[in-house]
């Protein structure tokens, strides 16, 4: 059975003007490894709480500094919760590390469309993810396994370069001990105690259990991973029209109106980030808008 492709799910945004942010508190700041962190915020002003699909994401402010993009990374069944997890690459990533508890941090979205979760209802579901392109996934897998039965075998097949970088350790013990999820995680390179997979993620694919012509497959992480991951996907024999991306590029309004992250007739804010492989692939191999 040919699995069919697909509209991607949007939601609308609950903010009456997308442009102004909403201030949030920092609740918890967990460190993830040494360049990542995950923030848990809370609104402040008391107004319900934002429901979003697994995929979108928020435009964060650090008052003073700068606003950048950054998907929701929790659980989409617990929406008083909402979490970010960050690398910290630059100006607006350092300022959002240095915040604590009781810090405030604006909120813009959520935007954008989200990984095709309730459309894979009767495949399998493969998700492969490199480094940070797991915070971005991991609402969908959260997603899927609340709605377990719906679905057929569930893959999570997650690459980091070393141990050290691997993200989400408390969750992936608790996915690796589920008996209806197999998960496989690798590292380009073996360090310290490492004793599991080593080499990049996409040579996980050829060996997973799942049913090629019945599967959908999610995928984030940086491009060139991202390319290598359809090709093996395709060389499995999974169709092309059942491949989703996350395009995380640059964007300034992440509403359609700055023209930023536009590219011909696409933007990659509204129009994305989530994109069916076939109909974003001339993008990828150019490098930036
Ligand atoms: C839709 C979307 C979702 C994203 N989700 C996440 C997420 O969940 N977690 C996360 O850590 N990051 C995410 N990013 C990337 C994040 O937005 C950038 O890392 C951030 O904007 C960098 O800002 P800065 O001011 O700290 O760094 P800057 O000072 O602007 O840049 C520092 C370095 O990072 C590079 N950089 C800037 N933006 C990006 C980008 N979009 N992708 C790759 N490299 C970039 C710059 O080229 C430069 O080399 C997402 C991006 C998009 C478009
Ligand atoms: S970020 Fe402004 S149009 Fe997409």
């Amino acid at each position: 059975m040919s699995t069919k492709p697909v509209e991607l799910p949007k939601t609308a945004t609950p903010w009456p003007d997308p442009m102004i942010p909403r201030a949030y508190r920092v609740d918890q700041v967990r460190q993830e490894t040494s360049d990542t962190f995950t923030l848990e915020l809370a609104p402040q002003d008391g107004k319900p709480e934002m429901s979003f699909v697994p995929g979108q994401f928020n435009m964060l402010y650090a008052f003073g500094v700068g606003e950048v993009p950054i998907s929701i990374s929790g659980d989409p069944g617990k929406p008083a919760v909402l979490v970010h997890t960050t690398r910290e690459v630059g100006t607006v990533t350092r300022a959002m590390r240095r915040l604590k508890p009781g810090d405030t941090l604006g909120v813009r979205g959520p935007f954008g469309t989200g990984w095709p979760v309730t459309q894979a209802r009767g495949s399998d579901v493969v998700i492969v993810a490199g480094g940070i392109g797991l915070a971005p996934l991991g609402p969908a897998l959260y997603q899927v396994l609340a709605a377990r039965k719906y679905y057929g075998r569930v893959v999570l097949l997650y690459g980091t370069r070393t141990p050290a970088d691997i993200l989400f350790r408390r969750e992936l013990q608790q996915w690796h001990s589920r008996f209806d999820l197999e998960v496989h995680v690798t590292v380009d390179r073996a360090m310290g105690t490492w004793r599991g997979n080593v080499g990049v993620v996409t040579a996980l694919i050829a060996r997973a259990p799942f049913d090629p012509h019945s599967s959908v497959a999610m995928v984030c992480g940086p491009e060139v991973m991202m390319r290598f991951t359809v090709q093996e996907l395709e060389r499995r024999g999974v169709g092309l029209e059942n491949v989703y991306l996350s395009m995380e590029r640059n964007m300034k309004c992440a509403v359609g109106f700055c023209g930023h992250c536009q590219f011909g007739p696409t933007f990659i804010c509204k129009d994305g980030p989530v994109f069916r492989y076939d109909r974003i692939q001339p993008l990828l191999a150019i490098r930036e808008i």
